[in-house]
């Protein structure tokens, strides 16, 4: 059945990519109903790039069809409209003024009001709830450094080099990030929450990282966003550990984070030396940098305060 009016875009999408072909270019005239509608059928898309390849089935054989790289790169654009961020102050900063915006905007709003809450007051199930919301905080990023360095060289990409070696545990599989994940997971048996179930700030908050790995033209802003991630995600660990540590979670829960409260400091300031600095030397590099940290910076504020009214608090975390 092909697309309908008044039926959900990513709904007819998700269906289309099964079929291909005729029932995919049915869909170059679709509308999306809602924001919700247009973020859900883009993580579709971006799927086709970045999705586990057992999950995908023959799907990614559409990645390149003509109408979903035209779907894409209008929702793409809507999306990035829906972000908001104003570029008009980002007119060519030299490297120093870009590690100190960059640096500023890392420092404001370190911790948010959740991450208190869940170090001093959540309960057991809200702990549980607050880390299956987040997804997965550490979910992708090794993939993310590895697209990140592609075609990049010297100084920015060893250091993108040693960042994903950590996420690879240097080397020992039990350390390997997602791994540490897995087992905290089930320690604490975190459900895994499907999209359908998160509320449209954590699904944008996903998109971002899927958009800027799929869209070479958004490199600079790709390396703005995931240093901020770096940058911020230290703090933020620290207090998780201080809930998990204060609800009694056993070892398992705890290495993701004590790994990420020690590691991930050491991975701001060095991409902020390494790969931010010599980058940045370049106008092109500069302004997309900073735009893409405060492309993070809101699609992060916004799921905080989505977070702290779900709670009663204030939340939000992502390592890296
Ligand atoms: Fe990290
Ligand atoms: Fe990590």
């Amino acid at each position: 059945m092909p697309h309908g009016p008044g039926q959900p875009l990513h709904v007819g999408l998700d269906r289309a990519l099964d079929v291909g072909g005729d029932e995919l270019t049915r869909l170059t005239a679709a509308r999306a109903l809602d924001a919700r509608d247009e973020t859900l059928a883009l993580l579709a898309i971006h799927d086709l790039h970045l999705a586990p390849i057992d999950e995908m089935g023959e799907r990614t054989r559409w990645q390149h069809h003509p109408a979903v790289a035209a779907l894409k790169g209008s929702l793409e654009e809507r999306y990035i409209e829906r972000l908001g961020v104003d570029d008009g102050n980002l007119v060519s900063p030299g490297a120093e003024e870009t590690v100190a915006a960059v640096r500023g905007l890392a420092g404001s709003d370190q911790v948010p009001a959740v991450y208190r809450w869940v170090a001093e007051e959540a309960g057991g199930d809200e702990l549980v709830e607050f880390l299956a919301l987040e997804g997965g905080p550490d979910g992708g990023f090794d993939d993310m450094v590895a697209v990140c360095q592609v075609g990049i060289d010297g100084a920015p990409k060893l250091e993108l080099a040693r960042n994903y070696w950590d996420e690879m545990g240097r080397g020992g599989s039990a350390q390997v990030h997602t791994e540490l994940h897995r087992r905290l997971v089930k320690a604490m048996g975190v459900r895994r929450m499907a999209r359908s179930e998160q509320p449209l700030e954590a699904l944008d908050r996903s998109v971002l990282g899927s958009l800027l790995a799929t869209n070479r033209h958004l490199q600079p802003e790709m390396v703005g966003a995931l240093g901020l991630i770096e940058m911020q995600a230290g703090h933020r660990c620290r207090k998780v550990v201080d809930g998990l540590r204060r609800i009694g979670a056993p070892d398992d829960a705890l290495g993701f984070y004590v790994e990420h409260a020690a590691a991930d400091p050491r991975h701001g300031k060095n991409w902020l030396d390494h790969v931010i600095t010599p980058l940045a030397a370049e106008p092109r590099w500069a302004n997309g940098i900073l735009r893409g940290a405060r492309w993070c910076v809101g699609v992060n504020r916004r799921f905080f305060d989505m977070a702290a009214r779900r709670f009663g608090a204030g939340a939000g975390t992502r390592a890296a």
